[in-house]
C-alpha cells in the first residue's frame, strides 16, 4: 500500500485520499445546533423542481402502500439497483441531485422506473420534507458515503448538523449511514442518539459485496469503512 504525505497534510492511499481535517473529535458546536434544530421547525422554502419530481414520483409509486427503501444520495444508482435485486418485495427509490451521476444509470426523464427500482433527480432537503408531509414511513433508508465536508466551518453541511436532520429521522425505518471518516461516523451517531434518545455507536459494515462505487473506491484504497445503523421509530424524535 502506498502512503505519502503531501505538503497540505493530505495522505493518499492507492489514489483515493483519506479524509483529512483539522477536526480531531466531535465538533464542539454539534450539540448546540442539534438543540436549535429540534426546537425550531426548518422553514426554508421548498425547491420547486423537487416538488415537481416528487409529484411525478407519486404518480408512479404508491408510496403509502409499498414497502419503500430510500437510497438517498444514490450517485450513479448502482446501489439502488443492487438493493432492488436484494429486496424484490420493496420499491427502492434512488435520489440524487446530480444529473451527471444519475445519467450513468440511464437517460432522463426522471423519475425513471426499472422494475422495483426508481431513479429520481431531486434535492434531498426538500424531498425528505415532502415525503414526511405526504405521510411516508420508509422500510429502510440508506445514506451511503455522504459528502463529508471535513472543514470545521462546514459543520452545518454534514447531514447530522443540518436543519433537516430531525425530519430525515422522522421518516422512520432502519437507517444505515456509511462513510470513511471516523469523525463523521461519531458525529452522526451522536446526532442520532441525541434526537432519537437511543444509544448507537459506529461499527463496521458486514463483509458483503460492495454496495456502491464510492464503497468500492474506498475499499480498494484500504480505507476503514464505518457504518451507523439505527431503527428510527416513527415517533421517536424527541
Ligand atoms: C460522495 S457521493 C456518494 C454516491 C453514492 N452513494 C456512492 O456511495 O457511490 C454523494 C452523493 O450525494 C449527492 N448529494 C449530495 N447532497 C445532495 C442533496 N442535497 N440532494 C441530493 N443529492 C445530494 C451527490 O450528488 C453525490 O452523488
Amino acid at each position: 500500500m502506498i502512503h505519502c504525505v503531501l505538503p497540505a497534510g493530505i495522505r493518499i492511499m492507492n489514489q483515493s485520499r483519506e479524509v483529512s481535517s483539522t477536526q480531531q473529535d466531535v465538533h464542539p458546536r454539534l450539540d448546540e445546533l442539534l438543540s436549535r434544530h429540534l426546537a425550531n421547525e426548518w422553514s426554508q422554502p421548498l425547491h420547486p423542481p423537487t416538488i415537481e419530481a416528487f409529484q411525478a414520483l407519486e404518480e408512479r409509486v404508491d408510496c403509502l402502500r409499498d414497502h419503500i427503501v430510500l437510497d438517498s444520495g444514490c450517485g450513479t444508482g448502482a446501489s439502488t439497483r443492487r438493493l432492488a435485486r436484494a429486496l424484490p418485495d420493496c420499491v427502492v427509490i434512488g435520489v440524487d441531485k446530480s444529473v451527471n451521476r444519475l445519467s450513468r444509470s440511464g437517460a432522463e426523464p426522471y423519475p425513471r422506473r426499472e422494475g422495483n427500482a426508481v431513479f429520481v433527480r431531486a434535492e434531498l432537503t426538500t424531498f425528505w420534507r415532502l415525503a414526511l408531509r405526504a405521510g411516508w414511513r420508509v422500510h429502510r433508508h440508506y445514506l451511503l458515503y455522504p459528502n463529508p465536508w471535513p472543514k470545521p466551518g462546514h459543520l452545518q453541511r454534514r447531514w447530522h448538523a443540518h436543519p433537516v436532520f430531525p425530519d430525515m429521522l422522522r421518516l422512520g425505518g432502519r437507517l444505515e449511514m456509511r462513510c470513511n471518516w471516523d469523525i463523521y461516523a461519531l458525529e452522526f451517531a451522536h446526532g442520532v442518539n441525541r434526537v432519537l434518545g437511543v444509544n448507537v455507536r459506529p461499527g463496521s459494515p458486514p463483509d458483503e459485496p460492495v454496495m456502491s462505487p464510492f464503497e468500492r473506491k474506498y475499499r480498494n484504497s484500504g480505507h476503514r469503512i464505518y457504518s451507523v445503523v439505527v431503527s428510527c421509530g416513527s415517533s421517536g424524535v424527541k
